[in-house]
Order: C-alpha cells, then sequence, then structure tokens
C-alpha cells in the first residue's frame, strides 16, 4: 500500500513552521529555482523544494513529482517551466499550474504538487508559514 504524503509538512525533513528558507531575491520575477533545506545537509537529509517568483510573490512547492514521488528535475539546468503559469515534469512530462500547484494535464490527474505555506517580510527574507 502507498503512503504517499498528501501535506507538505509529512514529507521528511519538512523545516518547522518560522523556518527563513531563503530571500526574495534568491528568484528573479518568472523564474523557479530548485533549493533544498537545510541549505548544507545531504541530499538525503534535505527537504527539496520549488520556489517561484511572480513579482514580489513568492510560492514553494515540495519538488516532488506528484506521479512517482521523484524530483521534477535533478539538475536546477533541467527544470523545466513557463514562467507565470506552469512547471513540467522532466520524466513523464506532468504539467502543474504556477499558481496553486495543481495537475493541469498528464501523469498527475486528481493530485499536485504539494504547496508550502511561507510569509514575505519587509526585509524580503522567506519563512516557512504556519498553516491556515
Ligand atoms: S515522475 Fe513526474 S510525470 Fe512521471
Amino acid at each position: 500500500m502507498s503512503h504517499e504524503p498528501t501535506h507538505w509538512a509529512d514529507v521528511p525533513h519538512a523545516p518547522p513552521a518560522g523556518t527563513c528558507l531563503a530571500h526574495r531575491d534568491d528568484v528573479a520575477d518568472g523564474q523557479v529555482v530548485m533549493r533544498a533545506w537545510p541549505p548544507d545537509g545531504d541530499a538525503a537529509s534535505q527537504f527539496a523544494y520549488l520556489m517561484l517568483r511572480s513579482g514580489d510573490t513568492i510560492r514553494v512547492y515540495v519538488n516532488r513529482c506528484a506521479h512517482f514521488g521523484v524530483p521534477l528535475a535533478n539538475k536546477q539546468v533541467h527544470l523545466m517551466y513557463q514562467p507565470h503559469t506552469r512547471i513540467t515534469c522532466n520524466v513523464h512530462y506532468a504539467h502543474y499550474d504556477w499558481h496553486d500547484g495543481h495537475c493541469l494535464d498528464g501523469e498527475c490527474a486528481g493530485t499536485g504538487l504539494l504547496p508550502v505555506p511561507v510569509s514575505v517580510d519587509a526585509d524580503g527574507q522567506v519563512w516557512v508559514a504556519a498553516d491556515t
């Protein structure tokens, strides 16, 4: 039986609310960056996430395709996305909505990327927020 996480906080090594993940300027407008927390850990003990920027708005998703539970890409250079529109898994090309992570098309029907709640403070620091 599968025990796939359905909530970001159930993913191994998920950072607690109040963790500073990054700075808004770590990602340019219309771009997506692959990051991991903590930044200095080894991959087996890190939480891999995607950080997206639209203007001053930052969105964060777990870097985990709903199809096979693998990263959407293994290297930043291989990450596929259409700015402000969608992100695509480079394994079997499932398409996810930029704005909320839901499956648009492909091997993810009825599922989606797991959004991580974040807030950005006046200095541009991106913090993990409490679930609402
Ligand atoms: S693993 Fe992402 S679409 Fe299959």
